[in-house]
C-alpha cells in the first residue's frame, strides 16, 4: 500500500484537460456557442467561400446511381461533376473532397438511403472528423426536420474530437465555426443541451484514452472532484482504509495487489422536488492485468479501457446536473487497479461483499463483478427506484454482440426504459437473457457464490449478469428496477473510425444514461 501521493505535472495537466470544458459552460450563452471553441450559426443562404472553409453537400441514392442532394451551389458548377467517375459514394459518412469555388473545398458526404436522425448523426460526425484541418464547415444538406437538424449538430459535435495529449507536436484540429444552411431553427437551449452532453462524451473519452500510468484510482477521484466543483453535486470518497472498515471487500480485494490503492466514489445530485431516483454504478478498473490469473500479453493490451463504466457514469451524472434534470441521481465509481503482486488476491480466496455475501474468487480476472458487487450493494442501501450498472465486464460480450452493441440484462421494467432511452439517443443496445439454469454454475463449495465457473465458456456475458443480480437487493423497501450494460465491445473502437466514432475510447452509454434520466424525470 502506498499513500495516495502528490499529483505531478502530467497528471495535473491531464485533469485540467479532462475538466477544461467546465469553464466554457459557465460563460453566458449570448451567441449560440456550442462545444468549447465551436461557434454554430444558421444561414438561409450559402456564405462566401474561402480557403479556410469547406462546403459540405450531400450525396444521395438516385435509382442505381448517386446524385447530389438539394443544395445552394451555383447550378452550373454543381452539375459539372461526374460523380460516378469521381468514385463518389452515397454510403453514410463516406466523404470525397474536391476543389470548390474560390479556393474552398467541397466535401461530398454520403447520406445513405434515407435521411434519419441516426444516419444524419453519423454522416455529420464523419464530416466533422474529416474536416479538422478547416476552420469553417458549411453544411449545405437538406435536413427535413428539426430533429434531424439537432441530430446533425450532435453528430458534428461528437465527431469533432481528437486525443493528442501525448503527441505534443501534433497539429491541433482547427475547426471552430459551423454554419448550417437551413430555414429550420433550433433554440439556444436545445443547442446548449447538445453541447453539454457531447462535452460529457468527450470528457469520458479523454479519461478512457488516458494511459494507466497517468490515470489510476486517485487520479479519477481528483478528476471527479474537479469536474463536480461549482455544481450542486455532493461527492464522497472511500479511501482504502474506509473500504476495509466499511466492509467493501470486493473493491478492496481487487485493488490490494496494486501500489495505487482502490477507491469508491459517490456523486450525488438531489434537486428539490425530484420524484424519481436513479443510481448509476460504473466499473472503474484503471488497468486490468487479470491479477494473479494474469492475462496473456495480447489480451492485456487495451485494458486501460476497463474504467469506461466509471468514466461514463461520472460524466453522465455531471451532465444530468448541468442540465438540471429534475431527478435524484447518484453515480458510484468502483475504482481499482487489478495487479498481480505479493499482496494480491489469490484464486480460492474468500472475500466478503458489503451486503454480507461471501464470494470465492476462482479467477482474479473476473474482477469487475467483484467491485460492482460492492457498488451495487451500496447503491441499494439508498433504495433508488432505478439502478443501472455499466461495465466492460466480459470478453464474451464481444463474442456474442461484436463491437457496436452493448449487452443489456436485468429486470423487464428497467430494460424497457434503457432500451427506449438508447433508441432516442441513437446508441445500440441488445437485450440478453439471464437464464436461471446457469446460476448453479456459480455455486461455491465454501462460500455463498463463486465469481466464475472454471472451464465454462458458455454464456459468459449472462453469467456475469447473473452474478451481479445477487447484489441487487433491498432489506427494507422494494428492490430497485435494475439493468446491467456490458459495454466490453463498444467502449473502445480499435478499428477504423466511422461516423462520429473515433478510434479508441468512444464514450459509449453517456447519451443513453442522460436520456434515461430525462425520461424517468418526465
Ligand atoms: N475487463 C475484462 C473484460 C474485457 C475483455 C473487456 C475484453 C474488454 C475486452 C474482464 O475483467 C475479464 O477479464 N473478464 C473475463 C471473465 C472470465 C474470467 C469469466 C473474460 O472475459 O475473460
Ligand atoms: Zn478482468
Ligand atoms: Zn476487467
Amino acid at each position: 500500500m502506498q499513500p495516495s501521493g502528490h499529483l505531478d505535472l502530467v497528471k495535473l495537466k491531464l485533469i485540467k484537460r479532462i475538466t477544461s470544458h467546465v469553464s466554457s459552460l459557465s460563460n453566458s450563452w449570448n451567441t449560440i456557442v456550442a462545444m468549447a471553441n465551436l461557434k454554430i450559426s444558421f444561414s438561409q443562404a450559402l456564405p462566401a467561400h474561402s480557403r479556410a472553409s469547406a462546403v459540405v453537400v450531400g450525396v444521395e441514392v438516385s435509382g442505381r446511381a448517386v446524385k447530389l442532394s438539394k443544395n445552394n451551389l451555383d447550378s452550373k458548377f454543381a452539375s459539372s461533376f461526374d460523380l460516378a467517375s469521381l468514385g463518389v459514394s452515397s454510403d453514410v459518412g463516406s466523404i470525397k473532397k474536391l476543389a470548390g469555388p474560390n479556393g474552398s473545398v467541397l466535401a461530398l458526404v454520403g447520406l445513405g438511403e434515407k435521411l434519419s436522425s441516426d444516419s444524419v448523426r453519423d454522416s455529420m460526425g464523419a464530416v466533422a472528423r474529416e474536416l479538422g484541418s478547416f476552420e469553417h464547415a458549411v453544411l449545405d444538406v437538406p435536413f427535413s426536420s428539426k430533429t434531424q437538424l439537432l441530430a446533425a449538430v450532435e453528430g458534428f459535435l461528437l465527431g469533432n474530437y481528437e486525443y493528442i495529449t501525448y503527441k505534443p507536436k501534433a497539429e491541433k484540429r482547427k475547426l471552430s465555426k459551423l454554419t448550417i444552411v437551413t430555414s429550420l431553427k433550433a433554440t439556444s437551449a436545445e443547442l446548449k443541451a447538445l453541447e453539454v452532453v457531447s462535452a460529457a462524451v468527450h470528457r469520458t473519452r479523454d479519461l478512457v484514452n488516458a494511459p494507466a500510468n497517468d490515470l489510476y484510482p486517485e487520479v479519477m477521484v481528483q478528476a471527479a472532484k474537479k469536474i463536480a466543483k461549482g455544481l450542486p453535486v455532493k461527492i464522497k470518497v472511500w479511501s482504502e482504509k474506509d473500504l476495509v472498515s466499511e466492509g467493501l471487500g470486493g473493491i478492496h480485494a481487487v485493488g490490494k495487489g496494486s501500489n495505487r490503492p482502490p477507491r469508491l466514489v459517490k456523486l450525488e445530485y438531489k434537486p428539490s422536488g425530484a420524484k424519481t431516483s436513479l443510481a448509476l454504478v460504473g466499473k472503474g478498473i484503471t488497468f486490468d492485468t487479470g491479477g494473479l490469473s494474469l492475462k496473456p500479453a495480447e489480451s492485456m493490451v487495451g485494458m486501460k479501457y476497463d474504467m469506461t463504466g466509471a468514466a461514463a457514469v461520472l460524466q453522465s451524472l455531471i451532465a444530468i446536473a448541468e442540465l438540471k434534470i429534475p431527478i435524484k441521481a447518484t453515480a458510484w465509481l468502483c475504482l481499482a487497479e487489478n495487479m498481480p503482486s505479493g499482496g494480491a488476491t489469490r484464486p480460492n480466496d474468500v472475500i466478503k461483499i458489503r451486503n454480507g455475501k461471501t464470494v470465492e474468487v476462482l479467477n482474479t480476472d473476473a474482477e469487475g463483478r467483484l467491485v460492482l458487487a460492492d457498488g451495487l450493494s451500496m447503491a441499494c442501501e439508498d433504495s433508488p427506484d432505478y439502478l443501472v450498472d455499466v461495465a466492460t465486464l466480459t470478453g464474451a460480450a464481444t463474442i456474442a454482440l461484436g463491437n457496436r452493441y452493448s449487452g443489456l440484462m436485468g429486470d423487464e421494467k428497467a430494460i424497457k426504459k434503457v432500451e427506449a432511452a438508447a433508441a432516442t439517443a441513437g446508441e445500440l443496445v441488445w437485450h440478453m437473457p439471464l437464464p436461471e439454469e446457469l446460476r448453479p454454475l456459480l455455486n461455491s463449495d465454501i462460500a455463498d457464490i463463486a465469481n466464475v465457473k472454471i472451464g465454462n465458456r458458455a454464456g459468459g456475458m449472462l453469467i456475469g449478469g447473473l452474478f451481479l443480480r445477487e447484489f441487487v437487493e433491498s432489506k427494507t423497501t422494494t428492490k430497485p428496477a435494475w439493468a446491467h450494460l456490458d459495454i466490453a465491445g463498444p467502449a473502445n473502437n480499435d478499428s477504423a473510425p466511422y461516423g462520429y466514432t473515433p478510434k479508441g475510447a468512444t464514450g459509449v452509454t453517456v447519451r443513453t444514461l442522460v436520456q434515461l434520466a430525462r425520461d424517468l424525470a418526465s
